[in-house]
């Protein structure tokens, strides 16, 4: 009777009279009710490996991987948080100048981090391990935790077989690694590094370091099998796609009239559909959209020095310890470069799930999504490199668009990951 009712009497705003354009649009954004399929990654042969995602998942709630054994993934990838930290500045062993992106449906994406310097999610897990601020951990921290716990050992065994034996620790010191690939560019003159997890990493001989930075990948790689199942389901946006599209399961009810308003404005007035496009609600690319340097935070300049410490990393897709550095997606590694529109630039991020990862922006200044529509709106500030992108003018929104647009963003939120998902 009441969806009768509904029907006789439609919603108060709901839209009826969507252009031609409007609808294509739309539908691209949502091309089907459950989540798509996440896109191969053949530079790691266990990306869809049921075993090494069961031993990703230990290692992603496994605060043992670090050395204090207070931090693990899942202290800045919080379920909880929607797999984000709720922070401005992520915080770890110290603290953080970004913001720390959800994982969930990270897999989609095609470069990891904010100044995407990493190619693969198994590359990207490597960093956070030994990054100083985040775990203050190693590679030969990280693999001997494995060696010596027996779940972990476990799980490891029946993935990849016997455990490498690194139980020497004059060979396979307790804590080494190599300086991070930011310190070793060779333009820079920089003082050698002193941090004994690095003094500890240079006595090792090279077979031995290979033989760990083999291991350290495979760690990666189970950390992306996990985290390639983090996907986020439908959303009130799709259901409502879906009944654009008369499909089973789609219902023109599941967005308010005001919602509908804000979406058109998303893929209208707001031109948000020149970059937040496609099935994440972002082209995966970077962008300067000219924030003005924070206080306190260190100058950073975004994309180009993400591109230099991609092409120096021993772990890209083009590099030994992929397990396809010819196919075709690595070979344009070689051919990334900069331009004036590179610098200042960062990813763009998914819309989806947004209401869940405040606060924003990647220095996390945006305490709320109305602050970064006041931001769209008047476009205050210069950047401190390069400029703003063209495409970008002040939409001076009035107080009902930006309603509107934050009722549209806010039925992007999925349904959660599955339970068993969620800990270890
Ligand atoms: C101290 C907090 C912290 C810890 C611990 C941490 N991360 Fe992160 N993570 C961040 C921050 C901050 C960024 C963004 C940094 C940047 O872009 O430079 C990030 C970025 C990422 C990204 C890229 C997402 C995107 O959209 O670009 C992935 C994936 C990720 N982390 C997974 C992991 C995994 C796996 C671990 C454990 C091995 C981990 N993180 C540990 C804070 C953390
Ligand atoms: C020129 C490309 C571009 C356009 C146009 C654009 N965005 Fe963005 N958006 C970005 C980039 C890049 C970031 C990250 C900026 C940063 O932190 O440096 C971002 C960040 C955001 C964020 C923060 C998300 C997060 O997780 O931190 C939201 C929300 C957002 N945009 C919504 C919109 C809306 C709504 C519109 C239209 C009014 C829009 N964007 C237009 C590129 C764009």
């Amino acid at each position: 009777m009441l969806s009768v009712l509904l029907l006789a009497f439609p919603i108060q705003g709901e839209i009826t009279d969507w252009t031609e354009r409007e609808l294509a649009i739309i539908q691209s954004l949502s091309p089907q009710l459950p989540p798509l399929p996440v896109p191969p990654n053949p530079s790691n042969q266990y990306a869809d490996d049921p075993a090494a995602a069961e031993l990703g998942q230990l290692l992603f709630f496994d605060k043992g991987l670090s050395p204090t054994g207070t931090v693990s993934c899942a202290t800045c990838h919080n379920p909880e948080k929607g797999w984000s930290d709720g922070l401005a500045l992520s915080k770890g062993i110290g603290g953080t100048a970004f913001n720390a992106p959800t994982i969930l449906n990270s897999a989609y994406g095609r470069w990891q981090f904010w100044d995407g310097r990493t190619d693969s999610l198994w590359s990207q897990a490597l960093q956070p391990i030994e990054d100083a601020v985040e775990m203050n951990s190693s590679r030969t921290f990280a693999l001997h935790r494995i060696a010596n716990g027996p779940k972990l050992r476990k799980a490891w065994e029946s993935f990849l077989g016997p455990f490498p034996d690194i139980s020497s620790f004059k060979r396979f010191p307790q804590n080494a690694c190599p300086p991070p690939t930011s310190s070793q560019n060779p333009f820079e003159i920089t003082e050698p590094s002193q941090d004994p997890r690095h003094l500890a990493w240079a006595e090792m001989n090279l077979a031995d370091q290979n033989k760990i930075n083999e291991s350290y990948a495979n760690l990666g790689k189970a950390l992306e099998a996990y985290q390639r199942k983090i996907l986020s389901g439908p959303s009130a946006f799709d259901q409502f796609v879906a009944g654009l599209r008369k499909e089973e399961g789609g219902d023109l009810n599941a967005l308010s009239g005001n919602a509908q308003k804000g979406l058109r404005l998303f893929v209208g007035k707001g031109n948000c559909i020149s970059c937040h496009f496609g099935p994440q609600l972002t082209d995966g690319e970077f962008h300067n959209v000219g924030l003005s340097i924070a206080d306190g935070v260190e100058f950073d300049d975004g994309r180009p020095t993400g591109i230099q410490k991609l092409r120096s990393e021993i772990f890209n897709g083009r590099g030994i310890y992929s397990d396809d550095s010819a196919w075709d997606s690595n070979q344009h590694l070689l051919y990334l470069f900069y331009n004036e529109h590179t610098f200042g630039a960062y990813k763009t991020p998914s819309l989806r799930n947004v209401a869940r990862t405040a606060p924003y922006g990647h220095d996390g200044r945006f305490p709320d999504i109305e602050s970064v529509l006041e931001f769209y709106s008047e476009l205050p500030g210069l950047p401190p490199v390069g400029h703003r992108e063209e495409t970008l003018l002040p939409l001076n929104l009035n107080d009902e668009e930006k309603f509107s647009l934050i009722a549209f963003l806010k039925s992007l939120t999925g349904h959660r990951v599955p339970k068993a998902l969620q800990g270890s």
